[in-house]
């Protein structure tokens, strides 16, 4: 795990390399571990005859990124159920709304940035997505959810005090959430319809309710990831400082091209290193022995950046994604495979929704980046520019917003 801690997105991909071979053999937390990269590594890592999730998530993970409970450690049946519940909220008729709550809360926020002599973009985008989000999902934002959000996926991957502002921030939120639902299934309903309503009723397979806390977590499982947006917000902002180029097609307004935009930040950036399970039985991958239970990780990062999938790959090029359709097992910055009956984000739809409505929005602002530290260390997991991009002069042109 040291090489994970020094290297970080590199680790794997400079193992590879260094080995010339496409999988690599280490250990993690006292764990032999089999790395592996590819489309067809991906199928053969979705595939739930071969690798479970339960167990697979290291205690730190828990207690600060995922909680304890939650979807991501299910597996089988109580996987599928559980996952349908998520997928309702997050692919249905629900996801134009929160693109409109955000379009909303973008454009009131970009007005008083005018008013600003300097904004950071990151931090700016995290209250404008908890701004959405919330009530959205039929909670009311207060005024340090955005911070809590944003610590608890910024500490998961490092010992120092990142990680212990966002155990804390867990705690806290699990603490607030619980309460919530106690509530709504009881003197103050939630509102109809809404993601607080979903998850409060919902029963497991024996057709209990769940556990008040366990519930927190998948509220979290919704609220947290939406406001993790802004870290592909503030990429989105540096690829356009680095290579403004892209600017007026993005400004235009062409939806083809929005997407297409949306993908290479997607793909270019990094933000989940990898994904992990242990392996069901004994298996073997491309002539290598992975023992029964050890860990599995697929590359995401490394994998978005093969040479063998993506020419070019150090290149920004959204044009690519405009010139090729796309398979399931490809481009994985929120991993692989069917959704619904894997691991795969359900919230992929409403990343690149929101995407697609605030990037054009930022693409036809009129601001100054002035000079600052927008170095983005493949050290720091997870990856940002250092300075979360500094914007001064920020005036919105007359034609912009709804
Ligand atoms: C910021 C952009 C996002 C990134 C980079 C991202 C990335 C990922 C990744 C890598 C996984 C793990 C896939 C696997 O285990 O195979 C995942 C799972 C998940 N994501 Fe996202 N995600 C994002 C946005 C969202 C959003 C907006 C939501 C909900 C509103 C969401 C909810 C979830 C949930 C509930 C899971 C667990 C799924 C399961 O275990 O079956 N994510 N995401």
């Amino acid at each position: 795990m040291l090489g994970f801690f020094l290297e970080g997105y590199g680790w794997l991909p400079n193992r590879r390399r260094r080995a010339g071979e496409h999988v690599v053999e280490t250990r993690a937390f006292g764990w032999r571990v089999t790395a592996l990269c590819g489309p067809d590594a991906a199928r053969f890592f979705y595939d739930e005859t071969n690798i479970q999730r339960h167990g697979a998530a290291p205690g730190p993970v828990q207690d600060t990124l995922f909680g304890r409970g939650g979807v991501q450690g299910l597996d089988g049946v109580y996987h599928r159920l559980r996952k349908a519940m998520f997928l309702a909220m997050l692919t249905g008729e629900g996801v134009a709304l929160l693109e409109r709550y955000a379009a909303d809360a973008w454009d009131a926020a970009a007005e008083t940035w005018s008013t600003r002599d300097s904004v950071v973009l990151f931090d700016e985008t995290a209250e404008v997505l908890a701004r959405a989000v919330a009530p959205w999902v039929g909670l009311r934002a207060d005024e340090s959810l955005a911070a809590d959000l944003v610590s608890m996926v910024d500490g998961f991957a490092t010992p120092g005090p990142r990680h212990w502002r966002a155990r804390r921030a867990r705690a806290r939120r699990e603490r607030w959430l619980s309460d919530v639902v106690t509530r709504a299934r009881g003197t103050s309903p939630a509102p109809a319809g809404s993601a607080l309503a979903a998850i409060a009723e919902h029963t497991d397979s024996a057709g209990d309710p769940l556990d008040p806390r366990v519930a927190a977590v998948e509220l979290l499982n919704v609220l947290r990831p939406t406001v993790a947006v802004c870290w592909y917000v503030t990429f989105a902002a540096h690829a356009l400082h680095l290579w403004p180029e892209h600017r007026d097609r993005l400004r235009d307004g062409d939806p083809a091209y929005a997407e297409a935009f949306v993908h290479e930040v997607r793909r270019f950036y990094p933000f989940a290193p990898f994904v992990g399970g242990r392996a069901t039985r004994d298996l073997e991958w491309d002539g290598h022995r992975i023992p029964a239970a050890s860990l599995v990780l697929l590359d995401l990062y490394g994998q978005n950046h093969d040479p063998l999938l993506w020419p070019d790959p150090y290149g920004f090029a959204p044009g690519r994604f405009l010139e090729r359709r796309v398979g399931a097992y490809e481009l994985v910055p929120q991993g692989g495979g069917d959704p619904l009956t894997g691991h795969r984000c359900p919230g992929e739809m409403v990343t690149i929704a929101l995407l697609r409505t605030l990037l054009p929005r930022l693409a036809k602002l009129d601001y100054t980046v002035p000079d600052q530290d927008v170095d983005i260390s493949l050290r720091r997991v997870p990856a940002r520019p250092a300075s979360g991009m500094v914007l001064t002069d920020v005036r919105v042109p007359a034609h912009v917003g709804s």
